[in-house]
C-alpha cells in the first residue's frame, strides 16, 4: 500500500477525530478518564479538543500531518506544536472560539440532525471505527515522527513529549530521552479497570538526534518497563 504525508486542515477534523478515538480505544488513561460518557459524549469532547490545536495551526502555534492512503482516507495523524509568540488577544481566540457554544446565527436544530443523526448513519450500514486499528504497527506512527524531526531540525528546535508506556518505545527510538517516567494507578483516581498501573513518559529531542531501531530504554526504566 501507498501513503503519503499532508498537512491536515479543519476540514480534516472529523475523520482525525475518528482516528484518535480508535487509537485510544485500549488505552487505559484515556478509558479510566473518560468515566461515563458516553460514545457520542467522547467523540465531541475529542473533536472539539483537537479544534483547538487547529486553531492553534491557523495562528501559526501548531501544525498536523495527515498519513493517508491512495484515495484521500487519513490513516494516521500526528501534531506539532511550535514555539510562538502569540498575544494575548490571539491566545485567547485560539481558546474562545473552540468551546461548544454554537456562534449566534446558525440553526442548532439542523446542526443536532446533523450530528446525532446524519453523521451517524455510516455506522449504521456497517461503517466500522476499529477497523482503523488495522493500521497501527505499520510504520505510520514512525513516519509521522520522522517528518516532525525533520521540521524540528530544520528549526534546530528541541521536541518534547508527554508519551503513553504504549508510545514511549516510539520515541526512544526515534532520537528522544526520558526527563522523567511518573507511575500513577488509575484505580486511586475511581477508575473502575482491573489494573490501572500505568506511566506516563516526560521526553525531549534535541535537534540532530539520530533514529536508532531497536534501541531500548536506559538502565534506570528497563527494570520497570
Ligand atoms: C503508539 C502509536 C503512536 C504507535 O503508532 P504505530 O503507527 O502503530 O507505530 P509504528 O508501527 O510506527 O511502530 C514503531 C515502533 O514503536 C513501538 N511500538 C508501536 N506500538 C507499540 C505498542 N503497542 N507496544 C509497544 N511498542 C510499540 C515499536 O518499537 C515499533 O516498532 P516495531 O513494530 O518494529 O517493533 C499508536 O499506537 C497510537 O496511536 N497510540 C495512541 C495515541 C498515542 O499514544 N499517541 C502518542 C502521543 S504522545
Amino acid at each position: 500500500m501507498s501513503y503519503s504525508i499532508q498537512l491536515a486542515t479543519e476540514a480534516d477534523l472529523h475523520e482525525m477525530t475518528e482516528v484518535m478515538v480508535a487509537a485510544l480505544s485500549d488505552d487505559s488513561c484515556w478509558q479510566g478518564m473518560k468515566g461515563s460518557w458516553t460514545d457520542k459524549e467522547e467523540y465531541e469532547f475529542t473533536l472539539e479538543t483537537l479544534r483547538v490545536s487547529m486553531n492553534g495551526s491557523q495562528a501559526g502555534a501548531y501544525k498536523c500531518w495527515k498519513v493517508i492512503d491512495k484515495n484521500g482516507k487519513i490513516l494516521a495523524w500526528a501534531g506539532l506544536g511550535y514555539p510562538s509568540s502569540l498575544g494575548e488577544e490571539q491566545k485567547n481566540w485560539v481558546i474562545t472560539t473552540t468551546t461548544y457554544q454554537i456562534p449566534p446565527g446558525r440553526n442548532q436544530k439542523i446542526l443536532e440532525f446533523f450530528r446525532n443523526s446524519i453523521l451517524l448513519l455510516p455506522m449504521k450500514h456497517g461503517y466500522d471505527n476499529a477497523k482503523h486499528f488495522q493500521y497501527q504497527r505499520r510504520g505510520l506512527g514512525r513516519l509521522l515522527t520522522e517528518k516532525c524531526n525533520e521540521v524540528a531540525d530544520a528549526s534546530r528546535a528541541a521536541t518534547y513529549v508527554r508519551a503513553q508506556s504504549k508510545a514511549a518505545g516510539l520515541f526512544i527510538q526515534m532520537g528522544y530521552e526520558v526527563l522523567e517516567k511518573i507511575d500513577f494507578d488509575l484505580c486511586d483516581f475511581g477508575a473502575n479497570l482491573k489494573d490501572g498501573k500505568t506511566s506516563v513518559f516526560v521526553m525531549k529531542r534535541e535537534p540532530g538526534a539520530k533514529e536508532q531501531q531497536g534501541r531500548r530504554f536506559p538502565d534506570w526504566i528497563e527494570d520497570e518497563v
